[in-house]
């Protein structure tokens, strides 16, 4: 059985435990965890997640299981992810669409893929494969890139749709990503979300980026939500529905009511969007 989520989420990261688990914020809706962080882990991390869920409902994203890599899958480990995932309760799992390692090693990076129609297929297979060993539904998540394309290839909305077919997957759309990579590589972020078969969509991810002087945006997850982000997460709002929305915020974790007051900004988007949720 799977708990509803929707609203506004945060991380549950180690940084901020503590103190999120203390005050319980009501205006957090749900929880999101990266379950490498849990996998063969005992302690404090088992005890933070047990108090986070008699708090939250949960979702996971996955760090390590890149969709687009050509290394087989290692069975044991989707074995355990999978019992760890239906013991959770949770609605969905998701891993980026990108390359995370070749010749047996891993690079601990999320690596652009060629938006090829072989890229495409390959990573297709790797999901349908992976939706099969963990049992629960399974979400794509697009992801920053930072070298260019080559010449042959889809424009990454098309590429990311094309896999949304083949595989019949659901996506958790980064909505700091589409900018990100709007602004880098020059496309206009709002038509790439016009591309999105938005019925697909099942979590909305934002964050802040870093901008360099040379004016290259780089997603660190590091910095407040800038206003630009917010405007595209209002835009696709008004499309997706009411969809949870996740604020990222893995580097320079400032104080928590630093981040409450990024999740009321987020609920008065929310609501203004979606004609839905409670005041916090
Ligand atoms: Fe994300």
């Amino acid at each position: 059985m799977t708990r509803d989520v929707a609203g506004i989420g945060l991380g549950l990261r180690y940084d901020l435990a503590t103190e999120l688990l203390e005050r319980t914020p009501k205006s957090i809706a749900w929880l999101e965890i990266h379950p490498e962080n849990y996998l063969d882990r005992g302690g404090r991390y088992q005890e933070m997640l047990e108090l986070a869920r008699e708090d939250w409902p949960i979702i996971t994203h996955g760090l390590s299981s890149c969709l687009g890599s050509v290394e087989p899958f290692d069975a044991r480990y989707l074995k355990e992810l999978g019992t760890f995932l239906k013991d959770l309760e949770i609605p969905w799992h998701s891993e980026h669409l990108c390359l995370g390692g070749a010749d047996g090693r891993f690079f601990h990076d999320l690596l652009p893929l060629p938006f090829t129609e072989e890229a495409a297929a390959i990573a297709s297979q790797r999901l349908i494969e992976m939706r099969d060993a963990i049992g629960i539904p399974l979400a794509l998540e697009n992801a920053s890139y930072y070298a260019p394309q080559g010449p042959d290839g889809l424009a990454e909305a098309d590429f990311v749709v094309e896999v949304l077919e083949r595989t019949d997957a659901k996506l958790l759309l980064d909505v700091n990503n589409v900018y990100v990579n709007g602004r880098n590589f020059d496309f206009d972020p709002r038509l790439y979300i016009d591309k999105i078969p938005m019925e697909r969509v099942v979590q909305l991810h934002v964050a802040g980026h870093f901008v360099r002087d040379d004016e290259v945006r780089i997603d660190t997850h590091g910095e407040p939500v800038p206003d630009e982000v917010y405007e595209l997460l209002d835009y696709t709002l008004r499309k997706t529905g009411p969809v949870p929305v996740l604020l990222e915020r893995d580097n320079n974790i400032p104080p928590l009511d630093e981040l409450l007051s990024e999740v009321d900004e987020l609920w008065t988007i929310y609501r203004r969007a979606t004609g839905v949720g409670n005041a916090p």
